[in-house]
């Protein structure tokens, strides 16, 4: 962590401290621990330097056989700046951001720079709300449909950060089956894959990274299985359309217009937006990147978007179930992700995790 000389002096032309602006900073990338993010890597470090903060891929977390050219480590540090600029706008901040800026190296993802005070902005706040609440839930929902109003503000979201979100109609599931059916066959066969999907499962409590057990779903048979993460085979055999669970699950698609790493950032964030909007309209929402990692299926989800656009990955969304929370997947502590440039007592401040974590 930076020990540098601690800052206290104020801008004369913004009228702000510089300790405080890095205090905000910090808050925000502590904020965006809390993203999505593939097998629950968190594959991302911050580094904030006065009035800026830097976000860095972090390649020692990459999955080289599932994600070799790493689109789902880009989209995850996408969810991870959407989260940082959702808290930053929440707690009244103007800011820029500079994706993939030219000069810094490969894995710097974005830099956000602080352009001084603005009113709390009321479209960040309730998203700002929803951090701490969203969770991938995996379990079956409510027998009910999703009122098609509800889907629209998650569709706006994803435009709003330069990406679309399509949600599929009861005539595209035989296509997400398909697809679903063969990321399962093209990586399940595949003992590479399988060894990296294993060392990325947790016992709960195990780890403070990785996806643990008891955040998975023992659902019954449905038509679109969620990937089997533990490979114990989807529930077998014939079932009668009335035996089958998650019937009212819909898919989004959040398509990007191109398809490199600047799109897969792009991709990440409106995934953020999407799922934290979704927390704010009540609905319960898990990812499906198994529809788009492998070259097949995701020409299959291609084919069935009428080819335009570029799938990023894909969303359930549903009513959940009941009120139960789905279980929590945790953390890596704020301190190995966060590094403070200037201000060591920001370290104390912002970074000291809360009395449950220690
Ligand atoms: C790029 C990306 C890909 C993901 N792929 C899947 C997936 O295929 N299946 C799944 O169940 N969850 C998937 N997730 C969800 C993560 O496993 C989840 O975000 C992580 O375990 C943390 O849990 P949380 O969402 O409850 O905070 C993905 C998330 C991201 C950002």
């Amino acid at each position: 962590m930076g020990t540098q000389q601690h800052s206290e002096h104020t801008d004369p032309t913004q009228g702000y401290t510089v300790a405080a602006v890095c205090r905000l900073l910090a808050r925000a990338a502590v904020a965006a621990v809390h993203a999505p993010s593939v097998l629950n890597t968190q594959p991302w470090r911050w580094r904030i330097e006065h009035d800026t903060a830097l976000l860095f891929a972090d390649r020692d977390r990459a999955l080289p056989t599932i994600d070799p050219d790493g689109r789902l480590l880009t989209l995850s540090c996408g969810a991870a700046l959407h989260h940082a600029c959702v808290a930053l706008a929440a707690e009244g901040a103007d800011f820029t951001v500079e994706s993939l800026p030219s000069g810094h190296g490969p894995d710097v993802m974005a830099v956000v720079h602080y352009d001084g005070p603005a009113p709390p902005s009321p479209v960040a706040v309730p998203l700002a709300d929803a951090i701490m609440k969203r969770r991938s839930d995996r379990r079956s929902f409510a027998d009910r449909p999703v009122p098609d109003e509800l889907l629209d503000p998650l569709r706006s979201a994803a435009e709003r950060c330069g990406a679309h979100l399509q949600v599929t109609w009861s005539r595209d599931l035989a296509d997400i089956a398909a697809a679903t059916a063969q990321a399962a066959d093209a990586e399940f066969t595949d003992p590479a894959y399988r060894a990296e999907l294993a060392a990325w499962i947790r016992r709960p409590g195990e780890a403070r990274d990785g996806v643990p057990t008891d955040t998975l779903s023992d659902a019954g048979p449905r038509k679109i299985p969620l990937r089997d993460f533990r490979a114990i085979g989807y529930p077998s055999g014939l079932h009668s359309t009335a035996d089958l669970e998650d019937q009212h699950a819909r898919y989004g698609i959040v398509v990007t217009d191109g398809d490199g790493p600047r799109d897969w950032l792009t991709g990440g964030v409106a995934l953020s937006a999407v799922l934290l909007t979704a927390t704010v309209e009540h609905l319960a929402t898990s990812t499906m990147s198994d529809l788009v990692e492998h070259e097949t299926a995701r020409r299959t989800v291609h084919r069935m978007l009428g080819g335009v656009g570029y799938p990023a990955i894909g969303v359930r969304i549903g009513i959940p179930a009941d009120s139960t929370e789905p279980a929590e997947a945790p953390r890596r502590p704020a301190r190995d992700i966060v590094e403070v440039l200037a201000d060591p007592l920001c370290e104390e401040a912002v970074l000291t995790p809360p009395p449950a974590f220690h």
